[in-house]
């Protein structure tokens, strides 16, 4: 199946020279989000998993999917300030300025094989930081996968040590 035709780029968006790859048209076709599923979820090659932490929030909407697809637990790594137990909290870079992503303390066990997804890998910025609060709980990263890697802006460069997949690359 070709998936890059339910993937829709919003030119100029969310601002001037951004080519946005708005998956919504993928996520509305039933047979395409299966296949997408299907596919995300043979990249972990039947490697036991058992969480899959989804990066807020894009990366919730396949996140949950293959949690459920591999028969493993979801933990979602949220912005700062919206989970409400305890956290430990990342800072990262952003194009202008900082943001930082948090994770519940007790949603890792140490030696817990984790899969790390997200929609877009772009910068790496956001993955890197969500590898580094996994680790922190003492989670084994088994693999990061995505359903897009943006391979110009070099972002699996800053997840070097780990097993990098992507279903497509621009
Ligand atoms: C986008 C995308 C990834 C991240 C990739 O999320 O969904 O999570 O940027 O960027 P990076 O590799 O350069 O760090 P965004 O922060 O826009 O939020 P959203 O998922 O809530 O739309
Ligand atoms: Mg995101």
């Amino acid at each position: 199946m070709d998936i890059e035709k339910y993937i829709r780029e919003i030119p100029d968006f969310p601002k001037t020279g951004v080519n946005f790859k708005d998956i919504t048209p993928l996520l509305a076709h039933a047979e395409a989000t299966a296949f997408c599923l299907e596919q995300l979820a043979a990249l972990t090659e039947s490697q036991q998993i058992d969480k899959v932490v989804g990066i807020e929030s894009r990366g919730f909407l396949f996140g949950t999917l293959l949690a459920k697809e591999l028969k493993a637990g979801f933990v979602p790594v949220r912005k700062g300030g919206k989970l409400p137990h305890h956290t430990l909290k990342q800072p990262y870079a952003l194009e202008y300025g900082m943001d930082a992503l948090e994770i519940h303390e007790d949603a890792i066990k140490k030696g817990d094989k984790v899969l790390l997804h997200d929609d877009i890998l772009a910068t790496g910025g956001t993955a890197r930081a969500a590898c580094q609060l996994i680790e922190k709980l003492g989670g084994e990263i088994v693999q990061c996968n995505f359903l897009i890697e943006l391979e110009f802006l070099k972002g699996a460069s800053k997840l070097k040590s780990y097993d990098v997949r992507s279903l497509l690359c621009y």
